[in-house]
């Protein structure tokens, strides 16, 4: 069934406490759940009591005591009908934590038993009130064996713990804080911990733990020192500090997401816990700060304040993430951090936004619910909340943040409840830019600058795309950061927020004699796409004077694209292919050269769009051709600089190692050099990397290197991921690599490679990361994803139907990238839709793929 946003209606009974007991096997565990009922008085009046439930059977039902048969199903629901106000309900049910391969609600991995219960897993353990607005304090009591689960973890504090008989144990665990039942969590196994302890700004003590398997242990000191950096940097930004005595966080190696904010018992994907130098890459240390805070930051964010239905989802992942960024922008490159969210940003949200799954920040109605945890969701929510806190500035952004946190403490909110408080706290009138949370589809801005006399006058334009559902767009509030630049001096005049509100608006600026350079959406201060016409030299000269460093980005960006965008349409002569490959040359040139730049920007400058941020900007793409053009000109300019790469690697390789932003700069564009020598001199760029790969004392180096030679062809192809293998063999994370970097590479035989990597004996469709490592970089590759054959839309569709009784949410996200069909030209667009179809056709579909790949028709 559809589920709408407007249905909206309060539970009509109130769950003050829940009591759990746990017997722990990992065939069969027993549930008892005892919870306290009475009657909401703020919600309509019901005698039945319905609990959730997902392939559950009631084994017992007791009503204040005494055995009930007062009790029925409804589908997968349990329905009892009470006669008083207040009662205790008992239920008994039994699981299989070996045998859910869904992995939501109680599962094993690796003979440990963990859970996941947002948004809906937790009606898989027990019946319940499985909604985010009906808030209980819990108490947990689980029992086992010794040898198998001598660690027994819940959420809040370990109240008491013994032993059994016949070598069980047993701990009791209680959470103080009310709460949703998706943040319950239970963790049971072999796992030890690394131990430290945090001391709050009112002096609490903290003691923190990190969980894993043993042979881990060694790899989680980033881990630790990142949630330390999280709670000291939420007490200081946003001033939230933590409210237990205790955190702690598991590292899960079969995991559909990237981790979950369970109060103070965080379950994490091993790949956001475990880093060492020898084994992740500088990015996944980044990914693992940055995942890190976001589970901690969520405390306040999420746990404190939650969500009263989900489709206010945003409300706490859209403000999450933003505050992730920020965090890690403090950590790090404040600006490189931007440019990588806007990267993140483009190729995954824009492309959502345009398609036929584009939905608000706020949706209106969904069948499954974890289809709805998107890059719109997040990524795009956060940038809203980014925009407020732009036109706010920072100060009165923290008052809002404030005035919200203060009001809805304990409470389940709504976005609207979070606007309100930001404009309240804030002093905003956010009326008209509520519009924000109501439509889908990424804003196109037109600009255009004029200049008459001594003064210049900016024409902005907007228009707000149709999306599914939403024909008629309104004009949204788009706050741009602007900049007009003097050619001679290199200078502006100032940096100005002007706000479009209306679809068409003017903005003069006096004072100027000759006409300025205009740099807009400074900061990407708005998460739209501009579009304007804008001569190359203009470009050329933000590329090099811009003191934003996001727009010296951009117009390195917009040179690049307006190039392989005016070849590909057919609007630019063939003719003019190497006048627009010079003036590109000449400004990569003055990048390398720039003495001023750190390598880590420097690394950013020197990174083409992707195909897909490409193909995003034309109406109908044509996969092979994108990649042929941009391909053309890696190699144009892997031959024009040739000399200037070698040097800049050759300088990059001197560099000393560590962690420092001058070393993982160095790091960066040593790779950076090698992409483009190898398209321009394979022979060359195969000796360079194959030197990188021997020498290499990280794993960036070697990634880095081994990413160069799979898409080569020469015989260090071969060696060296037979080395990288036999090297890591055993290590899931660094063999998760090795079949990602093979399944994207630039190789023309990537299709059949992949389909042989679908048969080696590591690869399983029980794991998640080891699907997603195969398949999803998969879907980028034009000559695979998308050969002419049809062959490897054929290949995600066999994957998608193969997968989906095993695991419904991964296998529903290999729906998106076939979902592309009305963008691309139409003998690929007819391949992809057939194969739509054939799954649309398929028996017994899951209700997340089910809904995809229907919405993907459309
Ligand atoms: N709340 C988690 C996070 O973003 C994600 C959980 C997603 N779960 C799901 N079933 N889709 O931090
Ligand atoms: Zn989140």
């Amino acid at each position: 069934p559809l589920i709408r946003r407007e249905d909206y209606a309060p539970y009509p009974w109130r769950v003050p406490t829940t009591e759990l007991r746990f017997v722990l096997g990992v065939d069969k565990t027993t549930v008892q759940a005892k919870l306290k009922v009475e009657r909401n008085p703020h919600a309509n009046p019901a005698n039945v009591l319905r609990l959730n439930g997902d392939g559950l059977k009631p084994a017992g039902v007791w009503i204040d005591g005494s055995l009930a048969n007062s009790w029925e199903m409804d589908g997968d629901d349990l329905l009892i009908t009470l006669p008083g106000d207040a009662h205790e309900v008992s239920i008994d049910t039994q699981i299989d934590p070996a045998g859910n391969s869904q992995l939501m609600g109680l599962y094993a991995s690796n003979g440990m038993l963990c859970t996941q219960c947002e948004a809906e897993g937790f009606r898989r353990i027990t019946f319940f009130p499985d909604r985010p607005d009906v808030l209980s304090t819990y108490t947990v009591r689980m029992e086992g064996s010794k040898a198998d689960f001598p660690v027994l973890l819940s959420n809040g504090n370990c109240t008491a713990s013994g032993e059994g008989e016949d070598g069980s144990h047993w701990a009791e665990w209680h959470d103080p804080w009310p709460k949703p039942s998706y943040l319950f969590a239970l963790v049971a196994g072999q796992l030890v911990a690394n131990t430290d302890s945090f001391t709050t700004m009112n002096g609490r003590k903290v003691d923190l733990a990190i969980w894993v398997r043993p042979e881990d242990l060694s790899r989680t000191d980033h881990a630790m020192e990142s949630l330390k950096r999280s709670m000291q940097w939420d007490e200081q930004a946003f001033g939230r500090e933590y409210d237990l005595d205790v955190f702690n966080i598991v590292a899960v190696s079969d995991f559909n997401m990237g981790a979950m904010e369970n109060k103070s018992l965080n379950i994490f994907n091993t790949k956001y816990v475990l880093a060492d130098q020898e084994t992740a890459t500088d990015g996944d240390y980044d990914a693992i700060e940055g995942v890190i805070g976001h589970e901690y930051f969520h405390n306040w964010s999420g746990n404190r304040i939650t969500c009263r239905d989900w489709f206010q989802l945003s409300l706490k992942e859209g403000f999450t993430v933003l505050r992730d960024q920020l965090f890690s922008a403090a950590m790090g490159s404040e600006p490189v951090k931007r440019i990588e969210d806007v990267r993140v940003l483009r190729s995954v949200q824009f492309p959502e936004d345009s398609g036929p799954l584009a939905h608000p920040i706020r949706p209106d109605s969904y069948r499954e619910i974890s289809n709805f945890y998107t890059a719109t969701v997040y990524n795009k929510g956060a940038e809203v909340i980014r925009m407020m806190r732009t036109m706010a500035g920072e100060e009165r952004f923290r008052r809002g943040t404030d005035l919200y946190f203060d009001r809805h403490d304990g409470e389940a909110a709504t976005c609207e409840d979070f606007v309100t408080a930001i404009e309240d706290g804030a002093g905003l009138d956010l009326a008209d830019f509520r519009r924000w949370y109501q439509q889908a589809g990424t804003p196109k801005v037109s600009a255009k600058l004029e200049h008459v006399g001594d003064t210049a006058t900016l024409h902005l334009e907007q228009a707000v795309p149709a999306t599914p559902g939403q024909p008629d767009k309104r004009p949204m509030p788009i706050p741009l950061k602007i900049a007009l630049f003097d050619r001679k001096s290199g200078k502006h005049h100032g940096e100005q927020l002007v706000t479009l509100t209306e679809a068409q608006q003017t903005f003069s600026f006096a004072g100027f004699d000759e006409s300025p350079v205009l740099s807009i959406n400074r900061d990407f201060s708005a998460p739209v796409a501009i579009e304007r016409e804008v001569a190359d030299e203009d470009l050329v000269f933000l590329a090099a004077n811009d003191d934003d460093p996001f727009a010296r980005y951009e117009a390195m960006q917009d040179l690049v694209v307006g190039h392989l965008r005016g070849l590909l349409s057919g609007s630019v002569d063939a003719a003019k292919r190497d006048s627009g490959r010079a003036a590109i040359g000449e400004a990569f040139r003055a990048v390398i050269a720039d003495g001023e730049l750190d390598d880590l920007m420097r690394g950013e400058l020197l990174t083409l769009p992707g195909e897909t941020y490409l193909a995003e900007q034309m109406l109908v793409a044509d996969p092979a051709a994108i990649r042929a053009e941009r391909e053309g000109l890696k190699a144009w300019l892997g031959q024009s600089l040739e000399s200037d790469l070698v040097a800049m690697h050759e300088r990059a390789a001197a560099a000393p190692g560590g962690m420092s932003a001058e070393a993982k700069g160095a790091r960066k564009i040593k790779t950076s050099a090698l992409v483009f020598l190898a398209a321009g001199n394979p022979d060359l760029a195969e000796t360079m990397a194959a030197a990188q790969y021997d020498a290499a004392t990280t794993m960036t180096d070697r990634q880095g290197a081994l990413m160069v030679l799979t898409s080569l062809q020469g015989p260090q192809r071969t060696h060296k991921l037979l080395d990288f293998y036999n090297r890591f063999k055993g290590n899931a994370l660094v063999i998760d690599k090795w079949f990602a970097l093979q399944a994207s590479s630039l190789h023309p035989s990537v299709l059949e490679q992949v389909k042989a990597l679908a048969g080696h004996p590591d690869f399983t469709l029980k794991n998640p990361n080891r699907v997603r490592s195969l398949y999803m970089p998969f879907t980028g590759t034009a000559q695979g994803f998308h050969a002419a054959s049809g062959g490897g839309y054929k290949m995600i569709a066999d994957l998608i139907l193969e997968l989906d009784p095993i695991n419904p949410q991964t296998a529903a996200r290999f729906v998106s990238p076939l979902g592309r069909w009305r963008r691309i030209e139409p003998e690929r667009s007819a391949l992809m839709k057939g194969e739509l179809e054939r799954i649309a056709a398929a028996p017994k579909l899951s209700r997340d793929t089910y809904e995809q790949v229907t919405r993907s028709l459309g």
